[in-house]
């Protein structure tokens, strides 16, 4: 189920707002006391791209959805069982329902992928919050999670995820995807009930 909106939940509004967040990522750590992932959240939000970039290279809102789901641990600290709800929340004015629903499924398709495939490779940081986002999916669950359209390209990001997090490892700069970012979000503002057209537009040019 989708989550309520808090007074407290950041809607971001331009691609310039999201980059701001994107670079604060630099020095930002999944933990506050960098017990976590190896790689800060700049590096992993680079790596997980580019590997979403090099094996779907027509998927835009795919990449961009790597790139950007781990900013709810920037918008709100502390909140590690709804970093995803935070990011999907945050993006989805600006990068539209798709995007912002792989950023939310990232964390179902880790439990998907917990109780489906034995030699997914979680980091020690993800296994040990696996437990606090509700543990490897049932077979139940799993079976219902396979039934949405947006599985696979979610599990796709997720194994995306759990590779990015090589310290060191060279993904290009943050600046490489601002054009990306401004093609998602110049498709979403033109969609029906963005902000460039009336929401009963039948004109739909799509990204
Ligand atoms: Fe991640």
């Amino acid at each position: 189920m989708e989550r309520m909106k808090s007074t407290e939940d950041i809607e971001l509004r331009s691609v310039e707002e999201l980059m701001d967040v994107l670079y604060a990522c630099r020095g930002a750590w999944d933990t506050p006391d960098r017990t976590g992932d190896p790689v800060d959240l700049h590096d992993h939000a680079l790596q997980t791209a580019a590997l979403l970039r090099r094996s779907h290279p027509s998927d835009k809102e795919l990449q961009v959805a790597g790139l950007v789901h781990d900013i709810g641990y920037l918008l709100r600290p502390g909140d590690e069982a709804a970093h995803a709800d935070h990011a999907a929340f945050a993006v989805r004015p600006l990068l539209g329902d798709r995007v912002a629903r792989l950023v939310r499924l990232h964390v179902p398709a880790k439990r998907y992928l917990a109780a489906t495939d034995p030699w997914h490779g979680l980091s020690p940081q993800s296994a040990l919050t696996l437990e606090l986002q509700g543990g490897a999916m049932t077979p139940a669950e799993a079976r219902a999670f396979e039934c949405d359209p947006m599985a696979e390209d979610a599990v796709t990001l997720r194994q995306a995820d759990d590779s990015a997090k090589v310290a060191g490892l060279d993904a290009g700069v943050m600046e490489d995807w601002r054009p990306v970012l401004e093609l998602v979000a110049a498709a979403q503002r033109f969609r029906p009930g963005g902000a460039g057209l009336p929401a009963n537009s039948a004109a739909l040019p799509r990204g």
